[in-house]
């Protein structure tokens, strides 16, 4: 009876284990095999067998095919000690090849708030193990670089299609083609070669204070630059990689001297040395430092959506405009992620990326980090929708990674510290 409780415990088990990339051929061939073979006759004698195989795991492979022999019954006492020692080893967690749990690493420069709700979902749903590292986005570059093909990493997630273009340069992502990616993740908003697709998409807009500014008066980036800004425009330094992005996407579409003139004309305006992120521009603005800053979307929503009276205080106080509407369009930016090189477990990588993509986990985004979904037609926050659709500037955001080079030096040339 013991053995029968066992038995049914284990190929119950057995049937759901997921095959995964890192199993070896044998042992897909063998776990195909016997799922099949159950499936057909679940009789507690074919139990057995599998049970038998997958535990010795010494299986008649030729030509691709596995063959399921019944064992004789003279045989059974031999094999009951094997059936048991299989099933007990499974029962300690030491388990066969064929019983391996699915599982897929992760490097995330998105702190853990921001993504593991979303693994969870994913682990719940799926069975499969997900092992969460984060940490800042260049730091895990560098270490995927000095790890190389004995990375554990299987899957970096990371945000700025800068960062996503960097990963590809260095050479530790691969290719992947996922049907359900390429029609969920518009084509401006992925890696034309499948290294990195976006998971989510971020404005960088205009704030304004609302005491000293009459929103008629903002149009474009490019007009910040004009005399009546001077010693009014907050935006932080040129060595953060949202900026060099904003300035990549100027050159793609209007060309180097017109980014340089930008770039120039801007610095002109600064109220003050950059300093500080991106929320201490928009409490610059609060405080009357500056009129105007340039900031990403999110910042002004996590402030509005703070339990803290002093950030929402600052954020009550400023408005948002999305600058070039009638022309390009307000610069937008990605979170995203790629599969490594060296990952051993591609296949489910692949899976959860596609998990990341799809409706739920868009909304998940859109609600928690008041980013924008990847596609229309995906509900958004209260703070998003109130603050009403703009035209985003669909440059392939891989651009903003082939130009960065470019947009450093101009930054530089124009002394924007
Ligand atoms: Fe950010």
């Amino acid at each position: 009876m013991l053995f029968n409780e066992i038995f049914s415990e284990f190929t119950v088990w057995l049937r759901d284990v997921p095959l995964t990339q890192s199993d070896s051929h044998t042992s897909r061939v063998v776990k195909e095999a016997l799922r099949e073979r159950l499936d057909r006759d679940n009789s507690v004698a074919v139990r057995r067998h599998s049970v038998y195989h997958c535990g010795c795991y010494n299986p008649l492979i030729e030509n691709n095919n596995y063959s399921f022999q019944p064992e004789s019954d003279e045989a059974m006492p031999t094999q009951l000690i094997r059936i048991l020692g299989t099933a007990l080893t499974a029962l300690t967690g030491v388990i066969c090849n064929a019983a391996l749990a699915a599982e897929v690493n992760v490097y995330s420069s998105r702190q853990e708030a921001l993504i593991k709700p979303l693994l969870d979902r994913f682990s719940e749903q799926t069975g499969t193990k997900i092992n969460l590292v984060t940490g800042k986005g260049d730091a895990l570059l560098t270490r995927l670089r000095s790890e190389g093909m004995n990375s554990p990493a299987d899957i970096l997630l990371t945000v700025d299609a800068g960062r996503l273009y960097r990963a590809e340069e260095a050479g530790v992502l691969q290719s992947v083609s996922s049907e359900l990616l390429m029609s969920e993740v518009p084509g401006h908003l992925r890696d034309p070669d499948g290294q990195w697709y976006a998971l989510s998409v971020r404005a960088r807009a205009i704030v304004y204070a609302k005491d000293r500014v009459d929103p008629a008066e903002l149009s474009t980036y490019e007009a910040l630059t004009d005399s009546t800004w001077e010693g009014k425009v907050c935006i932080r330094s040129s060595g953060n990689i949202y900026n060099q992005s904003l300035i990549a996407g100027m050159i793609a579409t209007e060309g180097e001297a017109a980014a340089e003139s930008f770039a120039t004309g801007l610095v002109a305006n600064f109220a003050r040395p950059p300093q500080g992120g991106d929320r201490d521009q928009i409490k610059a603005v609060a405080a009357g430092q500056c009129d105007v800053a340039i900031v990403n979307s999110y910042y002004l929503g996590g402030m509005i959506n703070s339990g803290d009276a002093e950030q929402q205080a600052a954020a009550a106080k400023v408005g948002i405009f999305w600058p070039n509407q009638d022309g390009r369009g307000t610069h937008v930016n990605v979170s995203g992620a790629g599969v490594t090189k060296s990952a051993k477990n591609t296949a489910n990588a692949v899976k959860l990326i596609e998990f990341l993509a799809n409706d739920e986990s868009q909304r998940w985004y859109a609600e928690t980090n008041n980013e924008y979904p990847v596609r229309d037609g995906i509900p958004v926050s209260e703070v998003l929708a109130a603050w009403g659709t703009f035209k985003a500037d669909e440059v392939p955001v891989s651009e903003l990674g082939r130009l960065n080079a470019d947009a450093v030096k101009v930054m530089d040339r124009a002394g924007w510290r």
